[in-house]
């Protein structure tokens, strides 16, 4: 029996574009689906002004082939440096939709990210005041602490006191891996929603250790237990508004990963979409879709929900390239381990 699913055109609300040669080779992998998405700031050096995000974005609009529909929605990297008044300006001309903050040494590229968090403050303050969102990489980064539990660790540490203390601040939790902010998220009614990635709802972390080290299924934040695995499910597909589709698609080339200190990062953006579609039928949730990765981050950010749409279609497993070429080297695609009966038409 062949069906179709018809939903408006998704977003990504947490997306790694890149630069360059690999700009131009991933950039088509998510216009092909996606109507809009959230691109992170953290390439070398990272995105920190408004003159810097302006750039970057027409270096994107120059990478998009002719005849696709793109819009990407830019984001500053938070640094102890950062202007409150910058910030306000960049936000208020349409530049910038978001504020990143990378807690340093958190993930790749992070070096530049914030150590004392008192010292953002009057940044925070000010995002507040204009209702400009904060997007959190939520790992303390302490050597201390297990990296299985640092994000836990940092909703106690970090997340908890910040909200108290800016409570007007609008926070995304980006791609949250555990029950732990899962839970978060639904006992804090205000201000507060929360991006799952596509691979964190197929893969728990011995997908990464068993059977040999894989690094492609290698990200941060780091795949955890299966039980936290089975939270990220029940929450993308239980219709709650708060839980919304960034993809983390951060693509990095097989040298990279493939090393005896390989990067942290899956890439998604060419099987997202059918994957989706895969885990939310198996969960009898299809009908959820929609909201998760179309509807609840348009809310989130105050922007309109897709006029367009997009259609799929059951049937046949659909196979796609295992790597994709870019100038720089090939960059593997995330393999979900499971046949993918849906497409896009
Ligand atoms: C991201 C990257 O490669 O830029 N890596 C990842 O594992 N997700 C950075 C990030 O979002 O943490
Ligand atoms: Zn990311």
């Amino acid at each position: 029996m062949s069906r179709t699913l018809t939903i408006p055109r998704p977003d990504d609300w947490h997306l790694h574009l890149r630069d360059g040669a690999v700009l131009r080779a991933v950039l088509p992998e998510t216009a092909r689906y996606f109507g809009r998405a959230i691109i992170m700031p953290n390439l070398v050096p990272p995105v920190v002004t408004g003159a810097q995000a302006a750039a970057y974005r027409d270096r994107i609009m120059d990478a998009l082939p002719d005849g696709m529909n793109f819009t990407p929605l830019m984001t500053l990297y938070l640094t102890e440096d950062t202007d409150p008044a910058d910030v306000a300006a960049v936000h208020g001309s349409g530049l910038v939709t978001a504020v990143k903050l990378y807690p340093a040494g958190a993930t790749t590229n992070s070096a530049s990210g914030v150590r004392d968090f008192d010292r953002v403050r009057p940044v925070l303050e000010k995002m507040a005041e204009i209702g400009m969102p904060l997007c959190v990489h939520g790992e303390v980064t302490d050597a201390e602490i297990d990296i299985f539990d640092r994000e836990a660790v940092f909703i106690d540490r970090v997340l908890d006191p910040l909200r108290r203390a800016t409570p007007g601040l609008r926070i995304v939790m980006e791609h949250i891996t555990t029950q732990q902010g899962v839970e978060y998220v639904k006992s804090n009614a205000e201000n507060l929603g929360a991006t799952i990635t596509t691979h964190h709802l197929v893969i728990n972390r011995n997908h990464i250790l068993v059977g040999g080290i894989k690094p492609h299924y290698y990200c941060l934040p780091v795949a955890k237990r299966e039980e936290h695995r089975l939270a990220l499910r029940a929450a993308a597909t239980s219709g709650d508004a708060r839980f919304f589709l960034g993809t983390d698609s951060a693509p990095h080339t097989d040298p990279n990963k493939e090393s005896a200190c390989g990067c942290a990062g899956c890439f998604t953006a060419t099987n997202t979409i059918s994957i989706l579609a895969e885990v939310f039928e198996q969960e009898d949730a299809l009908d959820r879709l929609a909201g998760f990765a179309s509807e609840h981050g348009a809310r989130f950010y105050g922007l309109p929900v897709s006029a367009e749409t997009i259609t799929l279609s059951r049937g046949d497993p659909v196979t796609y390239p295992p790597k994709i070429d870019t100038g720089d080297g090939p960059v593997t695609l995330f393999d979900p381990q499971m046949p993918l009966h849906w497409r896009v038409v």
